[in-house]
């Protein structure tokens, strides 16, 4: 159905997952690659049947090695590189900016734009075998997929620092005790689905206006971000789901959500 080089999409139920798979270069993220993974993401969008997302990589070894080495070792041109990072971080805002639940599937490795890919998840899952880091400072290169922002907003300044400024690989174990992942699993594909399942029988409107309010509330104050809480707290009580909720809380039944 769908004519990607480097990306496949599978749908259950109400579940896509998004697999990124380049198994020549450990999953790297060339432009190619990168320009599959923003279309897949639109497609599935276009599906009304999906309330999740869960990105994962191909084999046993890597979620995503990186950005592609052999494509950003052309770069020379001050421009051209500016773009290539703006391009990687415009796909990760389209993820982070996506209104239903993603979680990344961390399988193996998630270095440099594969460890920015992850970040831009709402919720990372990995399996004891992983290993996260930014490595671009080895290659004479700083994160440009928004891991500079992001992992330092996840984990502080500090904590970012040293990850980007060594170098230094992490162990799932480790990345668990950073807060960088949330949980591990042998299996992370079926725990990530586990995860979204539990996520989804909640409100899909309410699903998305919490992500809204911490993503907006991040980029400001307290004050504001407790503004912005307040104007989706305001559209939360004018929706359907929100008297369906309430509705079965005080009949003492499971909610049926629609959406609306
Ligand atoms: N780009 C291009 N090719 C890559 C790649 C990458 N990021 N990562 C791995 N590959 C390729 C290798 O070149 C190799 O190809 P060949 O078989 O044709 O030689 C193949 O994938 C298998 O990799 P290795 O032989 O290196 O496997 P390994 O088990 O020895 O090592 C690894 C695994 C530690 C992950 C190692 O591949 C590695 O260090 N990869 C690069 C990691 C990295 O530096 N990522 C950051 C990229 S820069 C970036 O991402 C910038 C940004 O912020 C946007």
């Amino acid at each position: 159905e769908f004519d990607f080089e480097n990306v496949t999409i599978d749908q259950h139920g109400p579940l896509a997952v998004l697999t990124v798979n380049r198994p020549k270069a450990l999953n790297a993220l060339n432009s190619e690659t990168l320009g599959e993974i923003s279309q897949a993401i639109d497609l599935i969008m276009d599906n009304a049947e999906i309330s999740a997302l869960i990105i994962t990589g191909s084999g046993e070894k890597a979620f995503v090695a990186g950005a592609d080495i052999s494509e950003l070792s052309q770069l020379t041109d001050v421009y051209a590189g500016r773009d290539v990072a703006l391009a990687g971080q415009d796909v990760m805002t389209q993820i982070s900016q996506l209104p239903i639940p993603v979680i990344g599937a961390v399988n193996g490795f998630a270095l440099g734009g594969g460890f920015e890919l992850a970040l831009a998840c709402d919720i990372r899952v990995a399996s004891p075998r992983s290993r996260l880091g930014l490595p671009e400072v080895t290659l004479g290169l700083l994160p440009g997929f928004g891991g500079t922002q992001r992992l330092s907003r996840l984990v502080g300044a500090g904590r970012a620092l040293d990850l980007m400024l060594t170098a230094r690989q992490i162990s799932a174990e480790e990345a668990l005790q950073m807060g960088i992942v949330n949980y591990i699993a042998d299996e992370p594909l079926s725990k990530a689905r586990e995860v979204a399942e539990s996520i989804i029988k909640n409100g899909p409107i309410a699903i998305s206006l919490v992500k809204e309010a911490v993503r907006r509330g991040l980029d400001t104050t307290l004050e504001a971000g407790c503004e912005i809480e307040a104007d989706l707290f305001g559209m939360a009580v004018a929706t359907a789901d929100f008297r369906e909720g309430t509705g079965a809380f005080l009949a003492k039944r499971k909610p049926e959500f629609k959406g609306e």
